[in-house]
């Protein structure tokens, strides 16, 4: 793995913002940056990133871990969908969106679909539960959810068209809340 050199020179701008011996700090972005230009976090890229900012090859991997932002398996070349599963989104059928992924995309998640355009996985929490429930795709979220909604999203994703994000049932759309006017 190798930054571009376009991104080389904004990974290395990143470093020089933090203090001397503290360059660690930068990890995220220039982990961030490596994901945008490979797809997914590779070895190779996390070592080149802890190569850079003087640190151990298990310390970049352990933060790359530990966020769902963070692909350490390859990712579907249109999207890599995220569906909550915590409380709200739970209650409200996240199993159904996660159904909806095991037909469309595959059985099991992190597997990239035959096609190779999508992959997924169940997330915690994403802070969108007042609109559960919801789904991340690429970074896009795309709440009020049903999973006939989704499988249609997914359907237009598939077919090069760009979803609109947000609430998928109208609410807070174009009328405003009443008593806020
Ligand atoms: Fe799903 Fe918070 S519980 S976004």
């Amino acid at each position: 793995f190798a930054f571009t050199p376009a991104n080389l020179a904004w990974a290395e701008g990143q470093i020089t913002k933090y203090p001397e011996g503290r360059q660690a700090s930068a990890i995220i972005p220039l982990l961030w940056r490596a994901q945008e230009q490979e797809g997914w976090l590779t070895r190779p890229a996390i070592e080149a990133v802890a190569d850079m900012l003087d640190m151990a090859y298990i310390r970049a991997l352990e933060v790359a871990s530990f966020y769902f932002m963070f692909q350490l398996q390859p990712v579907g070349s249109v999207a890599h969908i995220q569906i909550c599963g915590t409380t709200s989104c739970m209650i409200c059928g996240a199993e159904d969106l996660i159904a909806v992924c095991q037909e469309k995309i595959a059985t099991k998640p992190h597997v990239v679909s035959a096609d190779g355009k999508f992959s997924w996985e169940e997330v915690e929490c994403l802070g969108s539960c007042t609109n559960a429930p919801m789904a991340q795709i690429g970074k896009d979220y795309y709440e009020d959810l049903t999973s006939e909604k989704f499988g249609q999203l997914i359907d237009e994703l598939a077919a090069g068209k760009v979803p609109t994000p947000g609430p998928q049932n109208g609410r807070y759309g174009a009328e405003p809340l009443s008593g806020l006017t």
